[in-house]
């Protein structure tokens, strides 16, 4: 008698339920589709991407219908059972629990986590896998600071540290992430993989890169007032591209180091300053010193130097017609003058004291040569 009047009167009826069922079908069929349809990463650039995307795709699939139950639930719950007037003095039937209910929506989403969990746990524990010739495989140090990524080769036995980022296709690499300072985020977003920077430790991960071409390196981890310009280019190259290009860059400083065999830069620059001969300007320029001036080009594009770095202004742009006084006051007192579009403090201030008067002499005079 009561029940009957529940359940005409106050909703759960049979009808009611049916209702449900059907709305949240169509719900979860129309969440899906979209959730699938939606083209939600960029390109697939390695080995890594193929089973991330599907891994996602799979967590989309499943977790729309349990988003539209809940959804669904809670809106016919407000329908049927809120309160009408003249029923603000009444209060509800007292309930005391229910076992079987409590143990099925406990039970339910625990498989269902420790299934999604082991499934990702395969994937990721598959894309970290070492390759057959582990003992071969390339490492690449990575370092963060306060706004740019550094990279240190070591190509049998011959370092150099860059600005740029050059990997071969096809051939898994293990990057060797650090910070100097603060935590950054090492993430290219073509690759799919995306790790923290964190200062006194090293944490690593491999990629196998399989789209030539260049992919943007994105800080994903906010990290002081130049986070969001701490942005440079990873260059995929064809293996034989890649081993032309670290030849260039051991050329370049050999060259240099050697005493301005490397043409234009080097010589002139030297020339002009006096003094700065044992100065390697473009090296400087391309990895910092040892006080820890940071490299110029990890933030500024330049294209002698062939630096990409996003973080500062194009220097071909703004050193262009400028003297070497100007060009030493924005070295040494960067704030004075801000190229618009990008923030104050965002280049170190300090580098008049970094720079030995040699180092500095030398880079004044060959960024002037250079941006004539
Ligand atoms: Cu480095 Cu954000």
């Amino acid at each position: 008698m009561e029940e009957k009047g529940a359940a005409s009167g106050r909703g759960g009826g049979r009808r009611t339920i049916t209702q449900m069922l059907v709305v949240g079908a169509i719900a979860s069929a129309a969440g899906i589709a979209w959730g699938i349809a939606i083209d939600w990463f960029p390109m697939q650039g390695s080995t890594a991407a193929d089973d991330i995307d599907t891994l996602w795709d799979v967590l989309v699939v499943i977790s729309v219908p349990i988003f539209v139950l809940v959804t669904t639930v809670v809106l016919f719950a407000a329908r049927d059972f809120r309160m009408r007037p003249g029923e603000e003095g009444l209060d509800g039937p007292p309930i005391h629990g229910s076992t079987r209910l409590e143990v099925i929506w406990t039970a339910l989403p625990a498989i269902l986590l420790v299934g999604l969990c082991t499934y990702a746990y395969i994937v990721l524990d598959d894309i970290e896998s070492a390759p057959a010739n582990a003992a071969q495989e390339r490492r690449i140090g990575v370092t963060g600071e306060q706004f740019a990524w550094t990279f240190d080769y070591n190509e049998g036995g011959r370092k150099f540290t860059t600005t740029q980022l050059h990997v071969p296709e096809g051939e898994s690499v293990q990057f060797l992430i650090k910070s100097k300072d603060v935590i950054h985020d090492f993430w290219v977003p073509d690759w799919r993989m995306k790790l923290d920077a964190v200062p006194g430790i090293t944490t690593s991960y491999r990629v196998t890169p399989t789209a030539l071409g260049r992919h943007e390196i994105v800080c994903a981890e906010l990290c002081g007032i130049g986070h969001a310009f701490m942005r440079q280019t990873a260059v995929v190259d064809t293996p034989q591209a890649f081993r032309t290009w670290v030849d260039k860059q051991l050329a370049a400083r050999e060259g240099q180091a050697a005493g301005g065999g490397d043409g234009a830069a080097g010589g002139d620059g030297a020339a002009g300053g006096g003094g700065t001969a044992d100065v390697n300007a473009k090296a400087l320029f391309l990895e910092g010193n040892t006080a820890g001036a940071t490299a110029c080009g990890a933030c500024h594009k330049l294209a002698d130097a062939g630096s990409s770095g996003g973080t500062g202004p194009d220097l071909d742009e703004v050193l262009q017609g400028q003297d070497a006084a100007a060009i030493q006051e924005s070295i040494v007192n960067p704030n004075a003058k801000i190229t618009s579009g990008f923030g104050e403090g965002i280049m170190p201030a300090n580098y008049e004291e970094l720079l030995s008067p040699a180092e500095l002499k030398a880079l004044v005079a060959y960024l002037a040569e250079v941006t004539k």
